[in-house]
């Protein structure tokens, strides 16, 4: 993989009025993780999980929320966020395509599967469709290798997958939108 230089100092961060982290979340981190630690800095990982867990994803604001809370600088934080392919950055869309890229669903083309979602919905692996419905994720081996090439759609795994299986797949959860989060 290469390694792909980002303009951070001039990305601009978007915010919103209202704190990511509110007196109510901070409570529960001050009760729940910090007794925990002997350090503040040692809460970053569940305060973390605290807030993707409130939003789905971590959104700059709210690596710098973390930060002024646990006294740390937002860089800091954003490693350490930025480190763990768990955390999300960007917000996630509604639905999930998951497609394995371990060696035996590479070896079964895994690349036809990912290739289909890109050009269905016109977006790279790690975005979001702009309607907000798909987004578009390779993940290491699913554990169903004996079924490659495997994918996930939501929560959902799918074995011994065609392009044109994900494709009608994809129409499907696109038509059901009520039953997801
Ligand atoms: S390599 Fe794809 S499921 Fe194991």
């Amino acid at each position: 993989m290469a390694w792909i230089t980002k303009d951070s100092a001039n990305a601009t961060i978007e915010r919103r009025a209202e704190p990511y982290l509110t007196d109510a979340l901070k409570k529960q981190a001050a009760d729940t993780y910090l007794p925990r630690y002997e350090t503040k800095k040692a809460a970053t990982l569940p305060v973390l999980h605290m807030i993707q867990h409130t939003y789905g994803w971590i959104p700059h604001q709210a690596i710098e929320e973390v930060a002024a809370f646990l006294e740390l600088a937002p860089g800091d934080v954003l490693d350490t966020a930025s480190f763990y392919e768990e955390f999300w950055l960007k917000q996630k869309g509604k639905h999930t395509i998951a497609v394995c890229r371990s060696i035996a669903c590479e070896f079964c083309d895994h690349k036809a599967l990912t290739d289909r979602c890109r050009d269905k919905l016109s977006i790279e692996i790690g975005d979001t469709t702009d309607d907000g419905e798909f987004t578009l994720i390779e993940l290491e081996c699913l554990g169903a290798c004996g079924g490659a090439p495997a994918a996930l759609i939501d929560e959902k795994l799918h074995e011994f997958l065609t392009p044109d299986q994900l494709d009608k797949l994809i129409d499907e959860a696109r038509r059901n939108k009520g039953h997801h989060h």
